[in-house]
């Protein structure tokens, strides 16, 4: 999935991903998964979403990376803050509040401390199967080894509608190796996602997992 078939995607507003509601698995899961702590979150492929203040409210430090410049200063005009902006590395660097925005390819972020939490909601589903690996490696290589994240996932049969987003099976997360992940819930979908009945499903599964790097 080439860089600018998003930056398309977001110049035509073509964002039905993005939701004016907090996830569900963040709202319900996100206790057991910070287990109480306060740290810095790393938000991959964060897009606008709404689920980044949620975060950050709580007390975390957020840290998302957006390859779409639109997205984020669409993210903080709605939030209402007028961010900093500087260059770093490859990306640019937005800041307001408690909510940084990397500006740039997810695979050209790196850090220097190592996140002990994370999010992914519409990330890994947003990646086509041959990149989802490199995509999984290098989320490992942000984080702590005492870290623990949430990852939302749809399971649809692939053979009904193309992606994105993907079905990512419960049996591919297991051939990742590195982490660890245990379902911790699963829900019929589709009801939530009319348009994803009208391209041709019948079935859509929602799965939230906590992931534990092993
Ligand atoms: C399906 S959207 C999900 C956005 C957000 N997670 C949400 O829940 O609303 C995927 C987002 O990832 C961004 N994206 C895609 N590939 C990326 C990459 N290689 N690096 C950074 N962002 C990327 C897109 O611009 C898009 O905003």
């Amino acid at each position: 999935m080439e860089t600018h078939f998003w930056h398309e995607r977001w110049h035509r507003r073509e964002i039905g991903f993005h939701r004016s509601e907090i996830h569900w698995a963040l709202k319900r899961h996100w206790d057991e998964i910070s287990g109480g702590r306060a740290g810095r979150v790393m938000v991959p492929l964060c897009g606008k979403s709404l689920d980044l203040r949620w975060l950050a409210e709580r007390g975390h430090g957020v840290v998302g990376v957006e390859l779409s410049g639109r997205a984020v200063e669409e993210f903080y005009r709605e939030w209402k803050k007028a961010p900093t902006c500087t260059r770093s590395g490859r990306l640019q660097h937005w800041r307001a509040g408690n909510v940084e925005i990397f500006e740039g390819d997810f695979f050209d972020y790196l850090n220097d401390e190592p996140f002990q939490m994370f999010y992914d909601r519409a990330a890994l589903v947003a990646l086509p199967q041959e990149m989802r690996g490199r995509y999984i490696d290098h989320l490992g290589s942000l984080l702590a080894d005492n870290a623990s994240g949430l990852l939302v996932t749809f399971e649809y049969d692939q053979a009904s509608m193309d992606g994105p987003p993907f079905s990512v099976p419960a049996d591919e997360l297991g051939d990742y190796p590195g982490f660890r992940f245990e379902l911790i819930e699963r829900r019929d979908a589709l009801a939530d996602h009319p348009g994803f009945a009208q391209r041709g499903l019948t079935d859509l599964q929602e799965c939230a997992w906590r992931v534990i790097p092993v």
